[in-house]
């Protein structure tokens, strides 16, 4: 089954990232010149994904902005044969057919998630964090959805994390079938000791699932931190009826806390055309001084 329709859950508060994102939502945040929220629609895209719901709340409008046209600015650059830049913002509205639907209180992603009960259907569907933001030759959400196609499992996008990492994230039980696919039989959110822990692996950012989730989420009790964890729906998921997690070959950035935007910001500008020749120079002499 060819799986065309996505959500990305875009309503959270980005309380790490305060006071950037007291009137500015963080998926907004720029990548050198692109919202982080564009490159996640233009990994869907990529994987073929035709129909996006994004999860906003109140505030959020700038990102419907975004992906909207911009008449005015059309014809500013037209009569300024601004060729390059037309394009690249025209290329933006044609992306792909991207609806938007409120959670109107914030209580957790698993709740985010199960607005998009009515937009789904019956189809499986994949589903990408706001605020990850990977970049690779291959588009992580494809490598999923191929994984999804092989074992017609839900399937979770995966890597190694440090310890300290992991209590901020999920830890899985996973069993490795081959290269970088494994089977996921259970999972648990922000584990806080070492026995809680199932391994160092951690959804990061990327997951398929059958519609059966929504079954699961509408009894989902509230979790960690008092909100309804996706996690622990998925964890259901895979108690029952399996996982299949995807090591993906991408590299994820962390758009919801400072560190990650600075390495995001400076390793994408390392290979942007226009910047990478003066901010390697810039690095390399400020090195010196660190
Ligand atoms: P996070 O937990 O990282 O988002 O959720 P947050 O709540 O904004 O983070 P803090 O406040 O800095 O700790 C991951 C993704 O899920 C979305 C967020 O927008 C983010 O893209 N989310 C989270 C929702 O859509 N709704 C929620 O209730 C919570």
């Amino acid at each position: 089954m060819k799986i065309t329709k996505a959500v990305i859950p875009a309503a959270g508060l980005g309380t790490r990232i305060l006071p950037a994102t007291k009137a500015m939502p963080k998926e907004m945040l720029p990548i050198v010149d692109k919202p982080a929220i564009q490159y996640i629609v233009e990994e869907a895209v990529a994987a073929g994904i035709t129909d996006i719901l994004i999860i906003t709340n109140r505030g959020k409008g700038v990102i419907e902005d975004h992906f909207d046209r911009s008449h005015g600015l059309e014809d500013a650059l037209k009569k300024g044969n601004k060729t390059d830049l037309l394009e690249s913002i025209e290329h933006i509205h044609k992306l792909a057919n991207i609806h938007y639907i409120r959670q109107i209180e914030t209580k957790g992603l698993g709740h985010a998630v199960s607005r998009a009960k009515t937009f789904i259907g019956n189809d499986p569907f994949a589903v990408l964090y706001g605020d990850d933001v990977i970049i690779g030759d291959i588009p992580a959400t494809k490598e999923l959805i191929d994984a999804y196609g092989t074992y017609g499992k839900g399937v979770l996008g995966i890597k190694a994390v440090s310890e300290e990492a992991i209590k901020k994230y999920s830890s899985l039980k996973v069993e490795n079938i081959s290269g970088n696919i494994f089977k996921c039989t259970d999972m648990v959110e922000k584990p806080q000791t070492k026995e809680e822990m199932f391994s160092l692996y951690s959804i990061l950012g990327r997951v398929v699932l059958p519609p059966e989730i929504f079954d699961i989420l509408e009894h989902t009790k509230p979790g960690a931190g008092g909100e309804i964890q996706l996690t622990d729906a998925m964890a259901e998921l895979a108690r029952t009826c399996g996982m299949t997690a995807v090591d993906f070959s991408g590299k994820r950035y962390d758009m919801g806390n400072k560190l990650g935007i600075l390495q995001a910001n400076i390793e994408v500008g390392l290979k942007h055309k226009e910047v990478a020749d003066g901010l390697r120079e810039y690095i390399k002499e400020l090195a010196k001084t660190l």
